[in-house]
């Protein structure tokens, strides 16, 4: 017979949004006259701006005739678009990045979840708490976090570092040294941020312990705060020590389009192997590059109708976490981030577990929202929102649970 990967086997439940969708389904069909308000997953609504729209269109005439068509992209990404990152993401902010250390993939949700295969199969890694459930999820997948204890939330060789309003959601440097260590800032779920001092900590202790940062920048196009730094690479060494993700999801509204890269400077070695030495061979193995067209549309995130469109939807989106935060202070709730990130995070009333939150939310607002707990144990008592609905459908939400103030 066959065998399995039975790591499989030991992962809980299903995929945290898999479950809500769930459930939410359940509610709509028993409850066919109630109009749902989903402020769950961070998925945008806003359309794709015309400046990516025109590019899109020019792209796929381009691919209608047979002297412009274009076959299988280069694996690591077309030139025009690498370079075009190197220099306005990271070359215009002082970082020394260069085309040939970007990496185009499909998103930064398979690069955060496939980038652990590179690393050695005993690899200890360290999260925040709360945190993206892919990280962790991804290296249960590959053996790497030994078992699960169901009461505590918690696995046995995963190093937690609780991040909650005590300690103002800021992670500090764990007691045993992790070989990974998987930092999200603008932080998912919390909404809250490292600043350019707090983050150089990190840099500092991983390059001291011989540790790997997998940095997580998806939601950085949301910082609004200067001391909040864009790229790892604005702080010195980082170059050597850490791995950035980026998302045209968040920043360009593709989450249905699919497109982000992952970058690896050279300097990042283990004894003599450059790790994006490896990362190049992985994506050539196992990916045919992201389509010409999507490429093609991305390039337009760059030009200056397209920036100025995307920072309109930028302001957009975060006029919603400004709704979001005053209408929860409003209505009387402890809230957290939604400043830098589309994010609002909220410690749920009366003691309610967060699951009981969101059935209660369900229930009486009809409103969707994402229960901390779903991102690990010290999100327990906390709910997340977010800002990428509709500005009517945000404004609605807000109403409806400010007149529940006083029900609970
Ligand atoms: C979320 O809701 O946390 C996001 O949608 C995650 C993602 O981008 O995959």
């Amino acid at each position: 017979m066959f065998q399995i990967n039975e790591n499989y086997l030991k992962l809980p439940g299903s995929y945290l949004f898999s479950t809500i969708g769930k459930k939410v389904r359940a509610y709509s069909e028993a409850n066919p006259d109630k109009e749902v308000i989903r402020l769950g997953i961070g998925d945008v609504t806003q359309p794709l701006a015309p400046a990516i729209i025109r590019a899109m269109h020019e792209a796929v005439d381009e691919m209608g005739k047979a002297e412009t068509f274009h076959g299988y992209a280069p694996d690591l990404g077309y030139g025009f678009l690498r370079e075009e990152i190197a220099g306005k993401d990271y070359r215009d902010r002082g970082c020394n990045i260069s085309a040939d250390e970007i990496f185009i993939s499909d998103g930064a949700k398979s690069d955060c979840g496939n980038i652990q295969e590179i690393f050695s199969a005993d690899s200890r890694i360290a999260v925040c708490d709360p945190v993206y459930p892919v990280y962790v999820d991804s290296n249960v997948m590959a053996g790497r976090t030994g078992e699960y204890d169901e009461a505590a939330g918690v696995w046995s060789r995963v190093i937690y570092m609780p991040c909650t309003a005590d300690n103002g959601f800021v992670p500090e440097l764990p007691g045993e040294r992790p070989d990974l260590i998987y930092l999200c800032n603008p932080n998912n779920p919390t909404g809250t941020t490292l600043t350019r001092d707090q983050l150089k900590v990190w840099v500092d202790y991983a390059r001291r312990e011989g540790a790997v940062i997998l940095y997580d920048a998806a939601y950085e196009a949301y910082i609004s705060q200067e001391d909040v730094p864009h790229s790892i690479y604005e702080i010195r060494g980082a170059g050597e020590c850490a791995v950035e993700f980026r998302s045209f999801s968040k920043n360009a509204g593709f989450t249905g389009v699919r497109l982000g890269f992952t970058v690896i400077p050279k300097t990042l070695k283990c004894r003599d192997v450059a790790v994006r030495d490896l990362w190049a061979r992985r994506h050539g193995t196992k990916f045919n590059g992201a389509p010409y067209i999507v490429q093609k549309a991305a390039m337009a995130v760059y030009s200056d109708e397209g920036k100025a469109q995307l920072k309109d939807q930028v302001a957009y989106y975060m006029n919603n976490a400004r709704v979001i935060y005053e209408g929860l202070k409003s209505a009387g709730y402890e809230v957290y981030g939604g400043i830098n990130a589309p994010y609002i995070w909220l410690k749920t009333p009366s003691g309610m577990s967060s699951w009981e939150f969101f059935d209660w939310l369900l229930e009486h607002a009809h409103v969707v929202g994402t229960p901390g707990s779903g991102f690990g144990p010290s999100g327990e008592g906390y709910f997340r929102l977010t800002a990428f609905g509709t500005y009517e459908n945000t404004v609605k939400a807000m109403e409806r649970i400010r007149k529940l103030k006083g029900s609970l």
